[in-house]
């Protein structure tokens, strides 16, 4: 078995949380697709449930499949959010942001009343920051911001490589709100609390990939089977 079927082997077993008439948050990324496309079947046969996308990939996918969608805007609380991560510790705290949507993300999750990660076993880490912190920041001043937040990692006693996201083309990435994406190679973090907190102090700073106690449960998946992890 590869690791997609692992994503969708997670992204079937979260299926399970479902409940008709549910306001759902839909997340981002390769495991958030296959939740969506196989959302998109239950919907098919009749299950009653709309959602708010995460992102405008997203939104496009949950057409294709058919999930009626809703906005924030008419429905300002969502019953469940399921989305991916890139990091998942044992507290269940994340990192996110590998796919540039972190922003709505974390909007989406604080919006509902629970939030369900689902990743392959990989995913699992003792401690945050091998992944690269995606940091998403205003455009104007970035180079500014980015130098800020190298200083604050000096004074936690971090790594300080910050860099700016750029696509292919070598152009900056722009997110779906208009700002751009730096990557933070910070180590491993000790105090992913109090790196937050820092964080969101920087002018410039719109949002970071940790997502601390949002998630209240992980539903992993490896060669052994689908297991479902609580903080
Ligand atoms: C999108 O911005 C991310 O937060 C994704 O949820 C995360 O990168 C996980 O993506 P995959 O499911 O593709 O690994």
């Amino acid at each position: 078995m590869s690791t997609e079927d692992f994503k969708r082997a997670a992204a079937e077993a979260a299926l399970a949380y479902v409940e008709p008439g549910m306001k759902l948050g839909l997340g981002t990324g390769s495991t958030a697709a296959h939740f969506i496309e196989l959302l998109g079947a239950k919907v098919a046969e009749g299950l009653d449930v709309s959602g708010v996308p995460t992102s405008e990939a997203s939104r496009e996918l949950a057409e294709r499949h058919g999930v009626p969608l809703t906005t924030l805007k008419d429905t300002p609380e969502l019953d469940l959010t399921v989305d991916g991560a890139d990091e998942i510790d044992g507290r269940l705290n994340l990192i996110k942001g590998g796919g540039a949507a972190l922003l709505r993300e974390k909007i989406v999750a604080f919006a509902s009343k629970r939030m369900i990660v689902i990743a392959d076993a990989s995913k699992r880490v003792e401690r945050l920051g091998a992944f690269p912190l995606p940091i998403e920041v205003v455009p104007f001043g970035k180079e500014s911001t980015r130098r800020a937040i190298e200083r604050l990692a000096r004074d936690l006693g971090l790594g300080s490589d910050v860099a700016i996201r750029r696509a292919e083309d070598e152009c900056p990435v722009v997110t779906d709100s208009g700002h751009v994406i730096l990557d933070a190679r910070l180590g491993l973090i000790d105090d992913p609390e109090r790196l937050s907190v820092e964080l969101n102090r920087i002018p410039g700073v719109v949002e970071h990939g940790l997502f601390l106690r949002l998630a209240s449960l992980a539903i992993v998946a490896d060669q052994n089977g689908v297991k479902t992890i609580e903080p």
